[in-house]
């Protein structure tokens, strides 16, 4: 299968749908709070992108009822959006895409609400660091593999474990596009990064053992053993000035 590549122009609209991505995250992380509900977040994200002319694209994606997965303490990703009250100690991962004129952008970010352990406070920045490992390796001439190798490397140097059934993804016009982005396996393997393409890193990051099912819903990914995760996603542009973060906001 062959990557298809973006122009400087299509990097200029993933980048306009990755602006709403961002603001949306940043308006959440200003409100999250116990007694807030995740369908409060949800209605708040669709109403903010239909504001904006943007679609909530995860919203009917394989039959996904919601514009966002809010997974909730030991749900690793594709959590339903529902009206529990969050509640201080929880972490909550936020993830959504947006589709701007047809060009999407994709971000997840784990929130903590209230007061948290320094435990969590650990879980949560290893995985964004473990993040951010992958995108410095997102630039032409290096391997998919590199990046995943990058991920897995920080995060388990940290004592933590990277799910690995679920993966990062070109995108563009559509939300999953050739290549897929492993977080973990060995450097310099698989695809090679060229200018212009646009991808996710998104590893979940896990306290437990890296297993996980999935709940009676057909969506809700569960650890196995109840570790609780966290998951940080950005879409990243890979251009031969290094990479662009296309959903930045922190
Ligand atoms: N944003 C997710 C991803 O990274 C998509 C979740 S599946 C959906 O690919 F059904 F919710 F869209
Ligand atoms: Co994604």
């Amino acid at each position: 299968m062959a990557v298809e590549l973006k122009s400087r122009e299509h990097i200029r609209e993933i980048r306009k749908a990755g602006r709403i991505v961002a603001a949306c995250h940043r308006a959440i992380s200003k409100s999250i709070a116990p007694g807030v509900t995740t369908l409060e977040i949800d209605r708040f994200v669709e109403r903010f992108m239909l504001e904006r002319g943007a679609k909530p694209a995860q919203k009917g994606y394989k039959g996904y009822p919601y514009a966002t997965c809010a997974s909730l303490n030991d749900v690793a990703c594709h959590g339903f959006p529902d009206v529990a009250p969050l509640e201080s100690g929880d972490i909550v991962t936020i993830d959504m895409v947006a589709d701007l004129d047809g060009w999407l952008a994709d971000s997840a970010w784990t929130y903590s609400i209230g007061k948290t352990t320094a435990a969590t406070e650990k879980l949560l920045r290893v995985s964004k660091q473990a993040m951010l490992a992958g995108v410095k390796m997102a630039v032409p001439g290096n391997y998919i593999g590199d990046i995943g190798y990058a991920v897995q490397r920080k995060a388990e140097r940290e004592g933590f474990q990277v799910v690995s059934k679920f993966v990062g993804h070109g995108i563009g016009r559509s939300m999953h596009e050739f290549p897929q982005v492993d977080h973990h396996g060995p450097a310099g393997q698989g695809v090679k990064l060229e200018d212009g393409m646009v991808i996710t890193i998104e590893p979940i990051v896990t306290t437990g053992r890296a297993d996980v099912f999935i709940a009676q819903d057909g969506w809700t990914a569960k650890t196995v053993d109840g570790g609780w995760s966290a998951q940080f996603e950005h879409t990243i542009a890979v251009t031969k000035d290094g990479p662009i973060v296309l959903t930045r906001w922190d």
